[in-house]
């Protein structure tokens, strides 16, 4: 029954909206936290490679080897499938609604963070997807090494070009968070008006940490703080 509810919700805008802001969410949770684990890159080599190593020895011995950290990549993957497939449809519905041609492109009651979610968007996927293909995977990272998790992360960011993709990527992340971030709480109607300034207060402190803390990273490799 429950699961039917939440289907017919889907549905319509708002449920579609609704589900954009729950998926949000849970994406919002995984990046403080990935933050803050990859945070012992500070603590040198051997901190940052058993913190590695404890994402897969999570749960033991009541999970079995890297059996938890798969609940937590099947939820992740699901909430990005949900997010990307209802921004699409979102998308659609707007652009279907809209008068034909614009006589001028005006950009009314919108933010310059408001106009970039979509094509922000499309860069964070591709962002992931390089990502992916280069600390989980190995397959764009030269220096490689399985196992060995600070090597890598070295070995990437070292490449200029790497690191700079990864500032600009994660730039868009702090901007996609801080508009996703404050908008979720219209669509989840907690938009009374007493409680605004700390709903934007708290979307702009968390899009800052995650964005300077993961401009860090490949700045600090740069500079050699990291090597
Ligand atoms: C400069 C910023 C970032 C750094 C230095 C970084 C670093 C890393 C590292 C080292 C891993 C591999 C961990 C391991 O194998 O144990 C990883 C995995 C991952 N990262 Fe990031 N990350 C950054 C930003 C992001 C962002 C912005 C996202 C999402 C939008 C993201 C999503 C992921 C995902 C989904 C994984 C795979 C987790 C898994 O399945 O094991 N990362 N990251």
């Amino acid at each position: 029954m429950a699961a039917v509810g939440v289907l017919t919700l889907y549905r319509t805008t708002i449920g579609k909206k609704v589900a954009m802001a729950v998926s949000g969410m849970i994406g919002i949770g995984f990046l403080l936290f990935h933050l803050y684990g990859n945070l012992k890159v500070y603590q040198g080599r051997e901190a940052f490679n058993a913190y590695a190593e404890g994402l897969r020895t999570l749960g033991e011995p009541v999970f079995g080897y890297s059996h938890l950290l798969w609940v937590a990549r099947l939820v992740l993957l699901t909430a990005l499938v949900v997010h990307v497939v209802s921004a699409v449809q979102l998308t659609r519905i707007d652009w279907a609604g809209r008068p034909k041609a614009y006589a001028r492109k005006k950009h009314l009651h919108t933010s310059y963070a408001a106009r970039t979610m979509r094509w922000g968007g499309a860069i964070i996927l591709l962002f992931i997807t390089y990502h992916l293909l280069d600390l989980t995977f190995g397959v764009v990272n030269p220096g490689y090494v399985p196992g060995d998790v600070y090597r890598n992360f070295v070995a990437s960011f070292q490449n200029p070009l790497t690191a700079a993709f990864y500032i600009l990527a994660n730039l868009m992340v702090g901007l996609h968070i801080y508009h996703g971030g404050w908008s979720m709480w219209y669509t989840l109607g907690l938009s009374d008006y007493r409680w605004s300034p700390i709903f934007r207060g708290l979307a702009t402190v968390i899009a800052l940490v995650i964005a300077v803390g993961n401009i860090s990273f490949p700045l600090a490799v740069l500079t050699g703080v990291v090597r």
